[in-house]
């Protein structure tokens, strides 16, 4: 991999808009992959699992003879802690987000820090059309080529695609009655939640965390995801936020010339191929954006090495006088530590699409069922004030893939509305986690909604930061966030032990 690439929401972009479109519609920074890609850990030399191949069904939902193609979907899978089928030892099933499986598995620590202590095998599963898992013969192009063959792309086929695979797994290891809890963060965690709600009988409880499942329709405020942006870096310094918030304009003006590009160019120290406004300020919120997300307590790795804390060092380099009381000099010092923080970017490429993990997808998620308004911003907000317009992101639908969304499809299909209502009464066994220094967890789960429906909600926490691989820096907090999440699933295994003793002598 490249030492620096483009973030996924802005290489998204790219591979979307033509330049002369990119301001016509929305954001600078529409439609986010929602999930956090952190690079290969530490972890990155062992081998941590076998990789292995299943024929799943394309598509799960038609009995037409002609509609029984099948795809082969990867999943990765590691038995060396489990206690095997004759102690019914639990199989803990990682629900693939959009991306290559490899990636969130080698991200993942906490399975694999706490499967020796549950006795669990742990499998990894590949969401249908990312990394190898792509219908049609496995060819990218022919499987991305339009919207009849990117049909199949949907959560209830992936969902269709888990059950299938858990189920024939299970058989083949004589394991049939091997509790499986399923855990997943970010879209993987709506979607381990989802399972457990739509598949009891193959999932006994789900780890969801940050699962923004209420970031849907008008459930949650347009302006909840840029608010927390917001939030995280003033308070971090005030003044930090409004060089941040002054800065759009100036770039704007600067950017109206030739002269101004040029200088921006400069400033930023951007790759002699190509400047624009939009570009920059796209490639700059991206930046205060994705550092949210991950505003660690530990050095993570984000596409690039991050330092702990990041917002409060990008924070230390905006308000540092040391590098000069001009606000792109501040801003370009800033972005360096989300973009450059290895210091081994001789320039930064605006015209670099790669997706290294294969996280293209989501465009067709997001133009189809996963519409999930987040970037409104109202007049404090650290970016330009604006708001989401569904009639936007309707229209570049209908050019990128003549389709048009079904922005109440999620909310039919798996409630929302209400939600603490409906599921007190229906549904158990699922930990909702959110840190809310993450803007996505304004779409979370942040109330208990019943004994078994559990929210635990970190205030110091950001984006799925419970599932990474633990470290001796990491704070109390997160140490207790982990216990409780062992905790509650000790609790869950040992009832369904309970149960089936029940059962045993009933029969
Ligand atoms: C499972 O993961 C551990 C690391 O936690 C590794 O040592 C072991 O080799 C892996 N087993 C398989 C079968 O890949
Ligand atoms: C189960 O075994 C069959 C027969 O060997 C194999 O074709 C299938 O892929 C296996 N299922 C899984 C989930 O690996
Ligand atoms: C959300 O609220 C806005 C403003 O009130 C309204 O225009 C829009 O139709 C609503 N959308 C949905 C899906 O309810
Ligand atoms: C930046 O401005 C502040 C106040 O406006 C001033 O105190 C400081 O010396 C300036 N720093 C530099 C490096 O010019
Ligand atoms: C990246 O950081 C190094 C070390 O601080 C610096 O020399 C280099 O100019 C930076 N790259 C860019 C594109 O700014
Ligand atoms: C949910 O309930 C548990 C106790 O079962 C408690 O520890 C936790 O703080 C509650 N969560 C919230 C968000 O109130």
């Amino acid at each position: 991999m490249a030492p620096w690439m483009l973030p996924l929401i802005y290489s998204l972009i790219f591979l979307q808009y033509s330049p002369s479109s990119f301001a016509k519609f929305q954001p600078r920074y529409f439609p986010s992959s929602i999930i956090q890609p952190e690079s290969r850990s530490l972890h990155s030399t062992n081998k941590l699992y076998k990789t292995k191949y299943f024929t799943q069904i394309l598509d799960h939902f038609n009995y037409n003879p002609q509609s029984y193609l099948t795809f082969q979907q990867r999943y990765l899978i590691n038995d060396t802690f489990w206690g095997g089928p004759k102690t019914n030892a639990p199989i803990f099933v990682y629900t693939g987000n959009e991306g290559e499986i490899e990636w969130f598995a080698q991200n993942t620590g906490f399975m694999y820090d706490i499967a020796p202590e549950f006795k669990a095998l742990l499998v990894f599963i590949e969401h249908r059309y990312y990394g190898k898992s792509i219908p049609y013969g496995g060819d990218k192009k022919k499987a991305y080529k339009n919207s009849k063959t990117l049909g199949y792309l949907s959560s209830t086929q992936a969902l269709a695609d888990y059950a299938t695979l858990i189920v024939d797994l299970k058989n083949n290891l004589t394991a049939i009655d091997s509790p499986v809890i399923v855990f997943g963060g970010s879209y993987g965690g709506m979607l381990a939640a989802w399972f457990r709600l739509k598949y009891p009988h193959v999932a006994i409880g789900a780890l969801a965390s940050s699962s923004p499942i209420l970031q849907f329709e008008n459930i949650t405020s347009q302006y909840s995801f840029n608010n927390i942006i917001t939030q995280d870096f003033r308070s971090e310094s005030e003044n930090c936020y409004k060089v941040i918030k002054g800065s759009w304009e100036e770039i704007t003006e600067t950017a109206s010339t030739h002269q101004g590009l040029e200088l921006l160019r400069k400033s930023f120290h951007i790759c002699k191929n190509y400047i624009s406004g939009d570009y920059l300020e796209s490639w700059i919120s991206t930046a205060f954006i994705y550092t949210a997300m991950t505003d660690y307590p530990t050095p993570s790795n984000f596409l690039a090495p991050m330092p702990a804390y990041p917002i409060k060092q990008m924070c230390k380099a905006i308000d540092n006088p040391r590098f000069g009381n001009d606000t792109f000099a501040k801003l370009y010092h800033a972005a360096n530590i989300y973009y450059n923080y290895t210091g081994d970017v001789s320039c930064f490429n605006f015209l670099d699409d790669s997706d290294p993990h294969d996280l293209g997808g989501w465009q067709w998620q997001a133009c189809t069922e996963m519409v999930m308004p987040t970037s409104g911003n109202n007049k404090d907000s650290i970016f330009p004030a604006s708001t989401y317009s569904y009639m936007g992101h309707a229209q570049y639908c209908q050019e990128a893939y003549k389709v048009q969304p079904r922005p109440t499809w999620i909310t039919t299909e798996f409630g929302g509305h209400d939600i603490t209502r409906v599921l007190k009464r229906f549904g158990s066994n699922i930990i909702f986690f959110n840190g809310l220094r993450d803007p996505w967890s304004g779409g979370g789960v942040l109330k208990n909604i019943s004994k078994s429906i559990i929210a635990i909600v970190e205030k110091e926490g950001a984006h799925h930061v419970d599932l990474r691989f633990s470290t001796t820096e990491d704070p109390e907090w997160l140490q207790n966030v982990r216990k409780r999440e062992i905790s509650i699933m000790k609790g869950w295994i040992s009832k369904y032990y309970h149960d089936m003793g029940d059962d045993s002598h009933t029969h």
